[in-house]
């Protein structure tokens, strides 16, 4: 186990937890994609309207300073056949601190918060030719739930305003 320790996120680690994020995106092919930037992770993460959670894993040797290596990002939804559950949106490890016990790490502890807020179960989301992750999540028992009868549907920016437009209301 690499010398890490897991906490809650504090509003000091935006640009630490920004560069993170970035590095997941690059590490999935997606960084042309990204809109997110520190202000949006500071107005999300940690402003008066806040959507998300985040716990890091942050390391102290290499450089003697305290330093970002990992993070787990999630928000609270419900659903009205079980009630309350913890979405997953995020979780990366940087590539040299891997198969050290960091994700479990951070897994653990966002299954004893979800644990202690009485959460029937998790959710999150995998790429199908994510093996790394995939892997990962077997070994926590996770069950695939994907049904053929469930469709996923998006709304972009400019679908709901053209839609907006359309419908008269107050
Ligand atoms: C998935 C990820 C977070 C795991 O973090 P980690 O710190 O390496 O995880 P751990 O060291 O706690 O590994 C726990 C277990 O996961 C499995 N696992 C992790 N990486 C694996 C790999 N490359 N190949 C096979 N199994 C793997 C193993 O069962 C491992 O246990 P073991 O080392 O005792 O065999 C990390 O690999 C990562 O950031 N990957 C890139 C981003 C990503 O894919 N995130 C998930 C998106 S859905």
């Amino acid at each position: 186990m690499a010398d890490v320790s897991v906490r809650e996120a504090r509003e000091d680690d935006c640009e630490e937890i920004t560069r993170l994020m970035q590095e997941f995106a690059k590490h999935e092919g997606n960084l042309h994609l990204v809109k997110t930037n520190i202000h949006t992770v500071k107005r999300d993460g940690f402003g008066e309207q806040k959507v998300f959670d985040c716990f890091v894993a942050e390391e102290t040797l290499t450089t003697g300073k305290p330093r970002l290596v990992g993070y787990l990002l999630y928000m609270w939804s419900f659903t009205t056949m079980s009630g309350r559950f913890l979405f997953v949106e995020d979780l990366f490890v940087e590539e040299n601190f891997r198969r050290k016990g960091v994700g479990s790490l951070l897994w653990a502890k966002a299954m004893k918060l979800a644990l202690s807020w009485g959460c029937e179960y998790m959710q999150w989301m995998a790429k199908r030719r994510n093996t790394m992750g995939i892997n990962f999540y077997k070994k926590f028992d996770a069950v695939e739930t994907n049904t053929d009868s469930v469709m996923t549907f998006t709304l972009d920016n400019d679908a709901m305003k053209t839609a907006c437009s359309k419908i008269v209301s107050e």
